[in-house]
């Protein structure tokens, strides 16, 4: 096709159309553009070199791609029964959710979609090692105090490294707990700063020291090193950008994974200025609402 397919997150087609700008062809939120793989943040999965298919039955489909590739997830959006026969003809690919602390999957996911009765499009090399690039986790329903917790299992679970024990952590806007949670729980040991308070339980981890402030009146040389520093501070982009510069200029922070929040309309020249940090990445986690996460790992951002 001489193109690549992207498939948009949930509710950000309009950002991920913005950003590709010459979008040939649509089909639901899957999205094809001219050319090779591009820096796009609002897809969750790329369909690297698709290829489109004439079908000559739905056991022929299923024969063609299975004669490619064993493991292939569906997109679905029109066209649903026949699709569903195709996929029952293909070799089962596990729908397990997805545990915390466990890698994420190695074996090679092809994407395919029906996009009418006698036509696929299908991409053997995809972006994500999940299906659609949905990473649904193994919950944890009893402690963590709210649901954001996930997207720090889905930021550490992407990049393969989690928080060592022994080493320290800093989580900024850290009420009421679930990152905290996620940090303690490594064995690390927890600087959680907000101007709210911590939820009890979470509070009183051995491991977790709560500062009642400002994230954006710390002073890097005073606080100390910093093995990784966690923000999900509700901020404008641009306040974000300029606390992580301090703390980048300084040294005093080795690891970063901070959620760029958007407010109101999608800033496009933020999201860009965070990506041109040299070693980082900015991603659009399945976890994320009306944000992105910005992560610089040392090791694994810059590779
Ligand atoms: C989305 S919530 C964080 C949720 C948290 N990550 C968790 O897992 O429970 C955003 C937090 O940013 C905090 N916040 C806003 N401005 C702040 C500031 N200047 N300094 C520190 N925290 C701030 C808010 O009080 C709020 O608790």
């Amino acid at each position: 096709m001489n193109a690549t397919g992207y498939l948009a997150a949930v509710g950000f087609e309009d950002q991920l159309r913005a950003e590709l700008g010459d979008v040939i062809e649509t089909h639901d939120r899957l999205m094809f553009a001219p050319g090779p793989e591009r820096r796009v943040f609002w897809a969750q999965n790329v369909w690297r070199n698709p290829v489109r298919i004439a079908i000559p039955s739905i056991k022929g489909a299923a024969k063609i791609l299975r004669f490619n590739q064993r493991n292939w997830a569906m997109f679905k959006f029109d066209h649903f029964s026949r699709a569903k026969l195709i996929e029952a003809n293909l070799p089962h690919v596990s729908a397990k959710r997805q545990i915390f602390g466990e890698p994420a999957p190695t074996a090679p996911l092809g994407s395919w979609t029906l996009i009418d009765p006698d036509t696929i499009i299908a991409a053997m090399d995809c972006s994500s090692p999940w299906k659609n690039g949905e990473v649904e986790f193994e919950e944890d329903k009893v402690t963590p105090p709210n649901r954001a917790y996930l997207k720090l299992w889905e930021a550490f679970t992407r990049l393969g490294v989690f928080p060592q024990e022994g080493e320290i952590t800093m989580d900024m806007g850290g009420s009421p707990g679930g990152w905290t949670w996620v940090l303690h729980e490594t064995g690390a040991s927890v600087i959680s700063v907000d101007k709210a308070k911590l939820d009890p339980k979470i509070a009183k981890l051995p491991r977790v020291d709560f500062r009642q402030e400002s994230a954006f009146g710390l002073d890097p040389e005073k606080t100390g090193p910093i093995d990784w520093l966690c923000s999900d501070v509700i901020c404008y982009p641009d306040r974000l950008y300029r606390l992580v510069n301090q703390w980048m200029e300084t040294g005093m922070a080795t690891n970063f994974i901070c959620t760029i929040k958007m407010q109101g309309d999608t800033d496009h020249a933020a999201i860009a200025q965070f990506a041109d940090i040299p070693g980082s990445k900015v991603v659009h986690l399945y976890n994320n609402k009306h944000e992105l996460t910005w992560m610089k790992v040392p090791g694994v951002t810059d590779q």
